[in-house]
C-alpha cells in the first residue's frame, strides 16, 4: 500500500448531522442522477438505513459539504450456508471542486477507524482499485466467485479483511436481513 499523501484535509462530522437532501445534491454531482440504478444501489437493498457510526461527511474551508462516505450492512450469502454479514463501503464522494485535496482519504480513514478494533467486519466494495487497493489494501483477489445483483466489472469488486482468504469464495451479495 502507498502512504497517503495528504489525508488530513477535512473537518469530519457524523453524516447523519448533516441534511440528507445536501448529501443527496452532493452524491448526483459527484456521479450522476443515475446513480440510483447501480449495482450497489441493490446490493444494499432500498430500505437499508446507512450505517451511522461508520458514515462521515467532509466539511470543507468554506464551510460547506464537500465530501461524504456512507458505509452499509450487507450480506454474502454462499450456496445453501448462511449468511456472512460485510459493511460495503460507498459511495464515497467528494465534490469535483474539491478532489485531490485528501478529502476521500480523510473519509476512509474515518470509516476504517471507527470499526471494531478486536473484531471488524469484513468490508466490501465495488470501486477503482487503483485508489482503494493503493490506499486501503482492498482487492479483488478474493472476490471472483462473488455473485451481484446487476453489472459489475469483476476488477472493481474489492473486500478487505483481516483474514479475507477465510471469506466464502462463492456466494451471493445483498442487503443485511436480520
Ligand atoms: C474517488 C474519490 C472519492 C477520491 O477522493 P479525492 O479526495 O479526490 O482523492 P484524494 O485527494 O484522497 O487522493 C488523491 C490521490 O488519489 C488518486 N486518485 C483519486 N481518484 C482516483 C481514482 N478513481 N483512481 C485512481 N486514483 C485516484 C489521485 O491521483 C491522487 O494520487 P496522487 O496523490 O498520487 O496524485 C473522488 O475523486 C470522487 O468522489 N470521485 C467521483 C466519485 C467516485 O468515483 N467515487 C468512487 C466510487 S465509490
Amino acid at each position: 500500500m502507498t502512504a497517503l499523501p495528504n489525508p488530513a484535509a477535512a473537518t469530519l462530522v457524523p453524516l447523519d448531522d448533516v441534511d440528507p437532501a445536501l448529501v443527496e445534491d452532493l452524491l448526483d454531482r459527484a456521479f450522476e442522477p443515475e446513480r440510483r440504478q447501480r449495482t450497489a444501489y441493490k446490493i444494499r437493498g432500498e430500505h437499508s438505513d446507512a450505517l451511522g457510526a461508520l458514515s462521515f461527511a467532509a466539511i470543507g474551508p468554506d464551510d460547506r459539504l464537500a465530501g461524504t462516505i456512507q458505509c452499509w450492512p450487507v450480506a454474502l450469502t454462499p450456496p445453501g450456508a448462511r449468511a456472512v454479514p460485510l459493511i460495503m463501503v460507498g459511495p464515497v464522494a467528494v465534490l469535483p471542486e474539491h478532489q485531490g485535496a485528501g478529502y476521500g482519504q480523510a473519509l476512509m480513514l474515518a470509516s476504517l477507524g471507527a470499526l471494531s478494533p478486536e473484531a471488524p467486519l469484513p468490508l466490501m466494495m465495488i470501486g477503482d482499485p487503483e485508489y482503494y487497493g493503493r490506499f486501503f489494501g482492498f482487492s479483488a483477489e478474493y472476490t471472483g466467485g462473488w455473485t451481484v445483483p446487476g453489472p459489475c466489472d469483476p476488477a472493481r469488486l474489492l473486500c478487505r479483511a483481516l483474514r479475507a482468504e477465510l471469506l466464502p469464495r462463492e456466494g451471493m451479495l445483498g442487503p443485511w436481513r436480520s
